[in-house]
């Protein structure tokens, strides 16, 4: 049996187990998640199928079809789509020399992997259109906070093979219904990238503008410009972001194509009655969008706005080697949308305020404001009662934490005397109200005072 105990430091056999307490605080550290990755609980995971399954049951009546793709792929595939010089490729990937000298990337994002497999597999054979999403975790290694992990989950939805702005007002729409199923309201913030023909032009203008600033600049923007100039936009500094007031913005640039194209997303998404703003300073930090650009974003998440996004991306399966088709896609955040979906349910189940708390003092007047509870809920009030013999401190406590309107006090000693007190919370109010033998009555007797809450039914 000995033989099977790991050998302990100095002392072990004397410190009960084969570990002293400070050795087992230690290992207790050392088995934590990493930092920025988190369980999924028991109690959390009822919310996260009926999320998924809701998800799953909108994209299904948009015809898309599930595709689950590796975690692990070729850095190459990331650094290529995404872009050289976003933050993902740059400072995020969790990258790795794997056994065989091959430099191999968890996915930061489920696009660049869908595609290589649309490729890999000539899916666009199989259908003209295809409709594709995957669902699963993500990997980027930002600064955990609310909201931000270094493993999340996205479901990742790609519409490949039209060009249609009615096909950018879908998919707009489809991230949409996910949230709506879920009984989660965005903000959608759309924009237009242009596209290389005139993108080029607008970055030239771009940089001059930058370049008669360059000295005022932070570090960051610094290096933006030359490495990714439209990325400037998304700034944190307050100080820059002053100096980019008169910015030129890339949708006062659109070619007559992209023009075109972005009136009749607008059109299309009007027809549709999906509200939207346009944000011009909206960029995207993925390289591979041309044209539509979209973000649905919150002011519930905190720092964290954008619950999903996604764009058009023209070009980039050409790009990976497959043909040349247009493409337009977006991703839900599901811990983004998991704790939206409980504020949510939160705010459904916490209880109405009420409009009477029954203070009785002693057994029989308990008794008595028990009917009397009874009567009044009958004529639409809502009404609470203490039953666990609570001092009269503490029931009033209760009352105003249940956001009681009027408290009624009632002792044994009043009860004999047949005078109540009532007291409105908010104004401190008292005043006399006779006990009337019959609950019925003596309910009636109430509703002068203490109306019911306009949501409450009427008398039943
Ligand atoms: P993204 O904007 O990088 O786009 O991510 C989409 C969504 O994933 C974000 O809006 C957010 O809800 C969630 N997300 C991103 N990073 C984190 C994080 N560190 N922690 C928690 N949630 C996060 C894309 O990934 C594109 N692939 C979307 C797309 C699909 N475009 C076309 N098709």
């Amino acid at each position: 049996m000995n033989d099977r105990l790991p050998s302990g430091g100095p002392g072990s056999a004397r410190q009960g187990w084969w570990q002293g307490r400070n050795e087992r605080e230690a290992s207790r550290v050392e088995m934590q998640a990493l930092k920025g990755f988190k369980d999924i609980l028991p109690v959390e995971s009822g919310t996260w199928q009926a999320m998924e399954a809701r998800a799953r049951e909108v994209l299904a009546r948009h015809g898309c079809a599930e595709i689950r793709v590796p975690l692990l792929e070729k850095t190459e595939l990331f650094a290529r789509s995404i872009g050289q010089a976003t933050d993902i490729v740059e400072k995020e990937m969790y990258s790795f020399t794997d056994r065989n000298g091959e430099s191999v990337t968890l996915r930061p994002e489920g696009t660049a992997s869908v595609l290589r497999a649309f490729v890999e597999h000539g899916l666009h054979t199989v259908q003209a259109v295809q409709r594709l999403y995957t669902l699963g975790p993500m990997f980027r290694h930002e600064r955990p906070q609310k909201g931000r992990l270094r493993q999340f989950h996205q479901l990742s939805v790609e519409v490949i093979g039209s060009a249609s702005p009615y096909v950018d007002a879908e998919v707009m729409a489809m991230a949409w219904s996910v949230l709506a199923a879920n009984g989660v309201a965005a903000s959608l913030e759309i924009n237009s990238l242009g596209c290389p023909g005139c993108r080029p032009a607008y970055r030239e203008l771009l940089l001059t503008f930058l370049n008669d600033l360059a000295a005022e600049l932070c570090p960051d923007c610094q290096r933006r410009r030359s490495t990714n100039p439209l990325r400037v936009m998304d700034c944190k500094s307050s100080h820059c972001q002053e100096r980019y007031q008169g910015l030129p913005k890339m949708k006062d640039h659109l070619c007559g194509a992209c023009q075109e194209h972005f009136v009749r997303v607008q059109g299309s998404l009007q027809a549709l009655g999906i509200p939207y703003a346009v944000n011009p300073a909206m960029v995207r930090g993925l390289d591979y969008y041309v044209r539509t650009a979209f973000e649905l974003v919150t002011d519930q998440l905190g720092a964290q706005a954008a619950v999903g996004a996604g764009g058009r991306y023209d070009g980039l399966i050409a790009a990976l080697g497959g043909p040349d088709l247009p493409a337009i896609g977006f991703a839900i955040g599901l811990e983004r949308l998991a704790l939206l979906v409980e504020q949510a349910a939160a705010a459904a189940v916490s209880p109405p305020a009420l409009d009477l708390f029954l203070v009785g003092l002693g057994q029989e007047a308990t008794g008595r404001l028990m009917a009397l509870a009874h009567a009044a809920r009958g004529l639409g009030l809502r009404v609470g009662q203490d039953f666990e013999g609570r001092s009269l401190k503490a029931q009033l406590k209760l009352a105003d934490r249940l956001g009681a309107r009027w408290v009624l006090v009632l002792g044994d000693n009043e009860l004999r005397q047949g005078q109540a007190l009532m007291k409105e919370m908010a104004s401190g109010r008292q005043q006399p109200l006779p006990v009337a033998p019959a609950p019925r009555a003596w309910a009636e007797a109430l509703m002068p005072l203490c109306q019911p809450s306009s949501t409450t039914p009427g008398p039943i």
